[in-house]
């Protein structure tokens, strides 16, 4: 038996994989995801989400997609790791997304069926096709200014390609230099960690969606508020430490995650980085 079926749950509640079922709104994932919503729906071209490493930015990315369900008129592509070996690897494989299949011979052939393909989709059928681009920090500068070059596709009216980027805080001074490509960036959001109210109602909200009977509590909220202290509200730091927190609780047979619990888990890992730094 797996040790949260022992507690009662029907799913694992602290999975580490970006799992849109177990995405918690907080009030900046919310933002990011309303504000991504409305620069896709107007077509603005460039959003970029930036946030350091474990906020959620995957996770944000995933749930983007479940949100526009089937909707027609839309045409979602995600590239989950663009690093690529050349510009030309990189344009072969938005053919490949876009459905374009004929066997492209360079990247001036390449562009010029994407082009074709975004005009004909965006205007003649009235589609807009969407670029999800995890991991943007590991974009090259000759991958940026290929994005640079597919957002200059453009009627009257509205961007033809929108790209969102989703990359951590080093990407900022990568661009920063770029000044071409920032000027481009219609959305430009920062995700924040989690506060101490948001880390419990994060915590509940995994419980609850994982199966916890209502009115049933894991964690005091002196657990919560140490584990908020830790991790500083980081979402994957806040999942990580509250499976080894429930692992422990079942190990000892224990009814709650207290402090102590808490306390022992942090000890442990203190442990291990100085051991692993030495
Ligand atoms: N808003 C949230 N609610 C619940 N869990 C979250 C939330 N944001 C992130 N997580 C959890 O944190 C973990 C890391 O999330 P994710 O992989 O999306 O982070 P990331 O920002 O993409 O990290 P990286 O910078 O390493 O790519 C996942 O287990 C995910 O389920
Ligand atoms: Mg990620």
């Amino acid at each position: 038996m797996s040790y949260y079926a022992v507690l009662g749950l029907t799913k694992e509640p602290f999975s580490s994989s970006p799992d849109p079922a177990f995405f918690f709104r907080s009030s900046s994932h919310m933002q990011a995801l309303t504000r991504l919503e409305i620069a896709i729906r107007l077509r603005r071209g460039l959003s970029l989400i930036l946030g350091d490493v474990g906020t959620g930015k995957t996770t944000l990315a995933r749930t983007l997609l479940s949100n526009f369900p089937q909707e027609d008129g839309f045409a979602f592509h995600m590239i989950l790791d663009p690093s690529f070996e050349s510009e030309y690897q990189f344009l072969l494989q938005l053919c490949r997304l876009f459905g374009l299949r004929e066997p492209y011979k360079s990247t001036l052939d390449c562009r010029e069926a994407i082009e074709h393909h975004l005009f004909h989709s965006g205007v003649a059928e009235g589609r807009t096709t969407v670029l999800l681009v995890d991991e943007g920090q590991k974009l090259s500068a000759d991958m940026l200014e290929n994005l640079r070059v597919l957002l200059n596709y453009e009627t009257n009216e509205f961007k033809l390609l929108q790209v969102v980027i989703f990359g951590q805080m080093e990407l900022v001074g990568r661009l920063a230099r770029l000044k071409n490509f920032i000027d481009r960036v219609a959305l430009k959001y920062i995700i924040n960690p989690l506060s101490e109210e948001e880390t419990a109602q994060m915590v509940r909200f995994r419980l609850a969606s994982a199966g916890l009977d209502e009115g049933r509590t894991l964690f005091t909220p002196e657990a919560i508020r140490a584990i908020h202290r830790f991790t500083q509200g980081y979402p994957r730091q806040i999942a990580l430490l509250c499976h080894n927190a429930l692992e422990a609780l079942v190990m000892h047979e224990r009814a709650v995650v207290d402090e102590t619990v808490i306390g022992d888990l942090i000890r442990d890992e203190s442990r291990w980085l100085h051991e692993a730094a030495a």
